[in-house]
């Protein structure tokens, strides 16, 4: 039997996509390699947000060129954000390649491996082309009583940083019915949580002559859905409606990742983000009232083009006013193509350096005081599997979305309650309690 080995990077969306990827190579009749040394076609799904993964995918093809030396006969593709951003010169760069395709042509893989038995058809196909939702295609689920459903590919956003809007394209929403048809069918099939995956979801359904707070609602009537979890959000579309829908839902999670980006409103103008701090702290306020117990994480960017000291530190003071539960920092990484790396007043490295440590010890104070509240209290744990840090414990998700290493006797996709003893700035640490029956 021949094998194939997908290896992912980037987002939430990727790693839905990847799912697809392998649901049609296995549809092509290939099996899942235990490693890429042992696989006929090896995938790479790949992002281009920073320079970061650029860099560590030069590293994988490189051995993937070794590997293809030994065996030529061996297929090397590469799909996803950076095959879409440089599927000019993907075949220059690295000659091992054999398929380039974009994010939103993974439905033809099949033909470009030459399933119909004319070898393998060597080229690019970027989303220029034509776009299809993954979604719509087999998939190879890692998870039996989790699972990502895409809601709409592409962004309308025009933030100065940000490479995404060049390779995905324009947003386009899928039709709610095919949304609910998959959701119940994952339910029937044992799947208790989805998170629903976008680029922007609470823009969602305008092109369609719907919203994301009706979506909500329609998922949270589908029998066996027991967690609804979305992301990402734009806080310029989080409206009303969808903190009532918030609330209301007994399915939809009390969590929310916003991107807030930078605290300082100068900077969030020059990113092109359209809310000041004011307005993303009022927001806070007005879904915390609304949905008690909210965690709220976000996405924060040190060393954007011309940030001074003062814009930094009020980065760091609105880490302190929102009260983020965790946060994803990032330094700043000129894309090519984009406004922002552009611009001539460019932040040098070490400054970067040493904000970007300053705000990891914040963050990490504000989310490790965050999660000490929890210490005595009883959480439902959705339960994931054995614990990395000891194998002895389980691990899981709260409803809040924080980790939760816990002693106890139960199934991987069981619902627990568990009493929680400690808490550190990652995680929550517990033992299953007898107290009721989730
Ligand atoms: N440099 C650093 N971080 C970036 N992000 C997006 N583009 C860049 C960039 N050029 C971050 C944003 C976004 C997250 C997915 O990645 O914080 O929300
Ligand atoms: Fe990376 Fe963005 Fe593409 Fe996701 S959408 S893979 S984060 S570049």
């Amino acid at each position: 039997m021949r094998r194939y080995f997908v290896t992912t990077f980037g987002c939430q969306m990727n790693a839905h996509d990847s799912e697809r990827i392998k649901g049609m190579l296995e549809e092509l009749g290939l099996g899942e390699a235990q490693s890429p040394d042992d696989a006929d076609v090896v995938v790479f799904n790949t992002c281009t947000i920073r320079e970061k993964p650029d860099t560590k995918l030069a590293a994988h093809l490189g051995e993937a060129g070794a590997r293809k030396r030994e065996r030529p006969d061996t297929v090397v593709a590469v799909g996803g954000c950076y095959a879409e951003a440089q599927r000019e010169r993907i075949f220059s760069l690295y000659p091992q390649v054999d398929v380039a395709f974009g994010p939103g042509t993974i439905g033809h893989l099949a033909e470009w491996l030459g399933a119909g038995g004319e070898g393998v058809a060597r080229g690019a196909w970027g989303t220029g082309e034509e776009r299809t939702f993954a979604a719509t295609l087999p998939a190879h689920r890692e998870r039996r009583f989790q699972a990502w459903v895409q809601i709409s590919m592409g962004c309308n956003s025009v933030c100065s940083y940000c490479i995404v809007p060049a390779v995905r394209g324009r947003e386009v929403s899928r039709r709610p019915g095919e949304i609910i048809a998959e959701i119940a069918s994952l339910a029937d099939s044992g799947v208790r949580e989805v998170t629903l995956l976008g680029q922007n979801v609470n823009s969602y359904g305008r092109d369609l002559g719907t919203d994301f707070a009706r979506l909500l609602r329609e998922v949270d009537a589908i029998d066996g859905i027991e967690r609804i979890r979305f992301t990402s959000p734009h806080p310029k579309d989080f409206r009303r409606p969808v903190i009532e829908a918030m609330a209301e839902c007994a399915a939809v999670c009390e969590h929310a990742h916003l991107p807030l980006q930078s605290g300082s409103t100068r900077v969030l103008k020059e990113m092109r983000r359209t809310y000041s701090r004011d307005r993303y702290l009022r927001l806070v306020d007005e879904m915390r009232a609304a949905i008690p117990d909210l965690a709220l994480t976000t996405d924060l960017i040190v060393g954007f083009p011309g940030e001074t000291e003062d814009d930094f530190r009020e980065t760091l003071s609105a880490v302190e006013e929102a009260g983020f539960d965790g946060a994803f920092t990032f330094v700043y990484s000129p894309r090519a193509g984009t406004e922002a790396a552009a611009r001539t007043d460019q932040i040098p490295d070490d400054v970067k350096r040493d904000r970007i440590e300053r705000l990891v010890e914040v963050v990490q104070r504000v989310a490790a005081e965050r999660n000490a509240s929890r210490v005595g209290a009883v959480e439902e744990v959705l339960v994931e599997g054995a614990s990395r840090t000891d194998p002895l414990l389980l691990s899981g998700r709260t409803r809040r979305n924080t980790t939760v290493n816990f002693a106890g006797d139960a199934h991987v996709g069981d619902l627990v309650a568990v009493r929680i003893e400690r808490a550190t700035s990652t995680s929550l640490a517990g033992a299953q309690a007898v107290v009721y029956a989730v």
